[in-house]
């Protein structure tokens, strides 16, 4: 029997934040989420996650998941008060209990299973898992005594010359729970926090057991923004490597950022300050930014999408869009077509070879192939109350200025006038026009006044 228990009901003080530090995010996922989804990789019997501080967001923010059951700890008292309040809450204190900090996202599946299976071999009353830092300010220092642990000292607890240990606790403990409900709660404060320490169990228990692991960065701790950064340029220099040896190339990687859900193909050349975010698929040979945003998009094969915003829209083969275009969400822009220089497009379908190529607005549209729309067209889609649809036909010719009072229904191969207002559906093959008719005065000059 395996039960997992995640430890997120502290402030994260060090954060200097409002939001509850489990929560803050790198590369779009909280740090709680990312410790919740490795240990479910371990298919664990039952999950809890310990919460106190603004206990009602962070709950919120965990997607239903059946084996996920919430201890609130409050107050929180310290890392050892935490498990106190969870051996209390449940009654069968049984199986092994795997202990998580909330605060250590990057934690391996992997890891995980090699610390599980020591504590296994070794039948461990705890085994938790070390590390040997060349900085180790701000982590628990672990003293070995042969093959057991002794003792460990926090950073604000150490004297001169325990602070020299380079042995780090990862926070990251497996325990036989029932040994652990024994003793958990002769845990006492007596320190320089003030608080009820998780890490003096060591002691009081008997067959404690380190796993020392090399640190790769997935066993950094985030207790301030500092530590929040390095973990986010691990995670995306591992996501950019991974995309590289697949064959994309980036211009200039430290000024991207990808999400670990994106998909890009061989040949896809990412330019500087672009970001492709969410469940976003980018087919082969594109060319991607300078200065582009993407998100839960899909692009498709041979596009060049410069100095734009795209978000939850598709984007077919062979199709240049910028620069300083914004599409927005669900639009379709077909194969061969162009969006060009300032132009949003949005709730739109644009059918293949369609042109929107300067200063336009096309919101709640359909428009047909081949279909050329003027500098400056807008559709008017609102009237204060609600959005109204324009349609326009296949092999149309739309005039520079040209506005769209939707709902609006064009035929095929429709033509309309240079600066017209079109109020009227129009039928097949038909010019719409409404401006007034230009008058030229003869030998007329301003008055001087
Ligand atoms: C802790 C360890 C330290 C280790 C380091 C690794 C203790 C006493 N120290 O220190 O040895 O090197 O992690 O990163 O455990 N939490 C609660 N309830 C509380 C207090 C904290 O749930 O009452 C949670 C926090 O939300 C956090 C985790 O426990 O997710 C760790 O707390 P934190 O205050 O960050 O401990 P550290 O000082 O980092
Ligand atoms: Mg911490």
């Amino acid at each position: 029997m395996l039960s997992v228990a995640i430890l997120a009901a502290g402030k994260g003080t060090r954060m200097e934040s409002s939001l509850p530090k489990v929560l803050h995010k790198i590369s779009g996922k909280s740090l709680l989420q990312r410790v919740i989804n490795s240990c479910v990789e371990l298919n664990p019997d039952q999950i809890f996650v310990i919460t106190g501080h603004k206990s009602k967001e962070v709950q919120e923010s965990i997607p239903e998941n059946k084996k996920i059951q919430f201890i609130i700890q409050d107050p929180q008292l310290g890392t050892g008060h935490a498990i106190q309040v969870l051996c209390r809450a449940i009654k069968k204190n049984e199986g092994k209990l795997l202990v998580l900090n909330g605060d250590v996202p990057l934690i391996k599946p992997g890891t995980l299973n090699k610390l599980l299976n020591l504590h296994d071999s070794k039948n461990a009353d705890i085994s938790l898992i070390t590390t040997k830092k060349k900085n180790p300010q701000g982590y628990g220092r672990v003293f070995l005594k042969g093959d057991f642990i002794e003792r460990i000292v926090e950073e604000k607890d150490c004297n001169n010359q325990e602070r020299e240990n380079l042995l780090i606790n990862a926070g990251i403990y497996c325990f036989n729970w029932d040994n652990l409900s024994k003793i958990i709660n002769t845990l006492q404060s007596n320190n320089n926090q003030k608080e009820i320490y998780l890490t003096d169990t060591v002691s009081l228990l008997k067959n404690s057991l380190s796993l020392e692991v090399e640190d790769n960065g997935e066993l950094q701790g985030i207790n301030n923004r500092i530590q929040l950064s390095k973990c986010e340029e691990n995670v995306q220099n591992s996501i950019k490597e991974k995309h590289m040896l697949n064959g994309v190339t980036f211009i200039n990687k430290a000024s991207c950022s990808i999400s670990e859900e994106a998909e890009i193909s061989k040949d896809v050349t990412i330019e500087a300050n672009t970001h492709i975010r969410g469940r976003t698929k980018i087919n082969s040979n594109c060319i991607i930014g300078p200065n582009t945003f993407i998100e839960n998009s899909n692009v498709g094969f041979h596009c060049e999408i410069s100095n734009s915003t795209v978000y939850d829209s598709q984007i077919i083969d062979h199709i240049k869009i910028g620069p300083y275009s914004h599409i927005r969400p669900n639009s379709k822009i077909s194969s061969h077509s162009k969006i060009g220089n300032f132009v949003e497009i949005k709730n739109s379908q644009l059918e293949e070879e369609t042109k929107v190529n300067h200063l336009s607005y096309i919101g709640d549209s359909i428009i047909g192939r081949s279909t050329n729309i003027g500098a400056g067209t807008i559709t008017a889609n609102f009237d204060g109350q609600k959005k109204y649809q324009t349609k326009i036909g296949k092999n149309s010719s739309i005039g520079a200025n040209t506005v769209f009072v939707a709902p609006i229904n064009l035929g095929e191969s429709v033509t309309t006038g240079a600066g017209s207002v079109i109020t009227k559906d129009s039928k097949d093959n038909s010019l719409a026009i409404s401006r007034t008719k230009q008058v030229n005065i003869a030998n007329w000059k301003k008055k001087k006044f």
